[in-house]
């Protein structure tokens, strides 16, 4: 069955070793298309995202070998392509294949890469930057055809912040001819290892971690073996799961530099935190108390990726709280789920209002996309009681296997 069974109420307790990042990795697979040999990229996760971004590479006749967790990548014979419109529809993170294919191929032809649940996911800033960098792009009903005779440097000043648009400019600028700017560029972390990934390979690429990207077009990228950083996203997870449960964790190889923002919503809520070589320790003695007014930002701010498992523990705490979402327009979607299992939660316009309750129960819950249904599986592992977590297939897109560290730490999680 696609679901997971918890029975919750155990206090969280032991280690657990956090896997490669799913979004530093998706573009650093991107980025492998642009180099005209074999690349070597250690710690991949095995996700469902990364197996649907490999396959879709191998239809682009790369040639792609997976051995545990390292994989192989040889883009040599990448050539003009037409994106499997079955694979782009299953992942929208297609989208990031673009820029690197238009500098390899000089053409490409995809289908609109649709929203989801959390948003409509528009890219317009990614096809306007590219326009601007010498690709023609004639627009259809379903998807585009997108061309260029070869692609010149320019300045571009993203109007808002995005990770996405910011990751295929970067792409589409290390092999142009010319210099590029991007203005208002995103900063976070996936950024910086892709921009690392690239450097590595030999591109020409200043400001690599701040809002202002200057990259100097270079003629060719040489091969190289890249370890993929520790998902900041999958730690804060784990760390959001202490809060709900209580307990005392340590995550090992957690990215503590990166996760200055969770680290202090969950101190703000009363866990001890503390950054180690190795990891992250999480200690939650006491129960948990509101954090003071949570708002979702690009990087170093609050993540959004992180704000589903924070209501859930939000929903356990002490007092009243407030959540506000600033990066997608309906990132709420588990609230009524949790209000099944006896939150007093509620939402309007961007905001969600909590006032803790002492205990949650069980219920019948349905994942609708990927960390929402991370953030049910915790709240799921805090209740009183039997949870069945359906459309398990959302999760394991990003997570390894969500119930194997969930046990790891103590919880009664196991696959349906
Ligand atoms: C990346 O999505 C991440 N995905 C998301 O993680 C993450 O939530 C998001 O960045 C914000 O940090 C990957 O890296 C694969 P954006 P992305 O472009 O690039 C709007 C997860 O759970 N926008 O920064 O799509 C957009 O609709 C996922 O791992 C436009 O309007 O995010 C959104 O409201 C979920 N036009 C906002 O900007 C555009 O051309 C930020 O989007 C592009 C974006």
């Amino acid at each position: 069955m696609d679901a997971i069974q918890i029975y919750g109420g155990n206090c969280l307790h032991g280690q657990v070793r956090i896997q490669g990042s799913k979004n530093a990795v998706l573009p650093i697979l991107s980025a492998a298309l642009l180099i005209d040999g074999v690349c070597e990229i250690e710690n991949c996760p095995v996700i469902s995202d990364v197996y649907h971004m490999l396959r879709l590479m191998e239809s682009l006749c790369c040639k792609v070998e997976r051995n545990g967790h390292t994989v192989r990548v040889d883009a040599s014979g990448v050539s003009r392509c037409d994106m499997p419109s079955d694979s782009v529809s299953v992942m929208r993170s297609s989208i990031m294949l673009l820029g690197s294919l238009l500098a390899r191929t000089g053409s490409v032809s995809m289908q609109y890469p649709g929203g989801c649940v959390i948003g409509k996911r528009p890219i317009d800033l990614h096809l306007e930057g590219l326009r601007k960098m010498g690709v023609v792009i004639r627009e259809r009903e379903d998807g585009f055809d997108a061309e260029t005779k070869g692609l010149t440097g320019a300045v571009h000043r993203l109007p808002f912040i995005s990770v996405g648009a910011t990751e295929n400019l970067v792409l589409a600028a290390v092999l142009a001819k010319g210099e590029t700017v991007i203005e208002n560029a995103a900063r976070e972390p996936e950024i910086v290892a892709l921009c690392d990934f690239l450097q590595k390979a030999g591109a020409d690429i200043e400001g690599v971690g701040t809002k202002r990207l200057h990259i100097r077009g270079v003629e060719k990228l040489h091969e190289i073996s890249y370890r993929v950083p520790a998902d900041r996203i999958v730690a804060g997870t784990y760390l959001a799961a202490c809060l709900c449960c209580g307990g005392e964790i340590f995550l090992k190889d957690a990215p503590c530099v990166q996760m200055k923002a969770v680290s202090a919503a969950a101190a703000s809520m009363g866990a001890e935190i503390e950054e180690h070589e190795e990891g992250l320790s999480v200690v939650c003695k006491e129960r948990r108390v509101m954090p003071p007014g949570l708002i979702t930002e690009c990087y170093p701010g609050f993540p959004t990726d992180l704000q589903s498992a924070f209501l859930a523990a939000m929903s356990l705490a002490d007092g009243e709280g407030v959540l506000e979402e600033t990066i997608f327009e309906n990132r709420f979607r588990i609230v009524p789920q949790l209000q099944q299992m006896g939150a007093k939660i509620s939402c309007q316009d961007s905001r969600v209002y909590v006032s803790g309750v002492k205990t949650l129960h069980g219920a019948i819950l349905k994942a609708e996309e990927l960390r929402g249904g991370a953030a049910l599986v915790l709240a799921g592992c805090a209740a009183e009681g039997k949870s069945i977590i359906k459309n398990r297939h959302f999760i394991e897109r990003g997570y390894e296997d969500i119930c194997l560290d969930m046990r790891a730490l103590g919880a009664d999680a196991a696959l349906l």
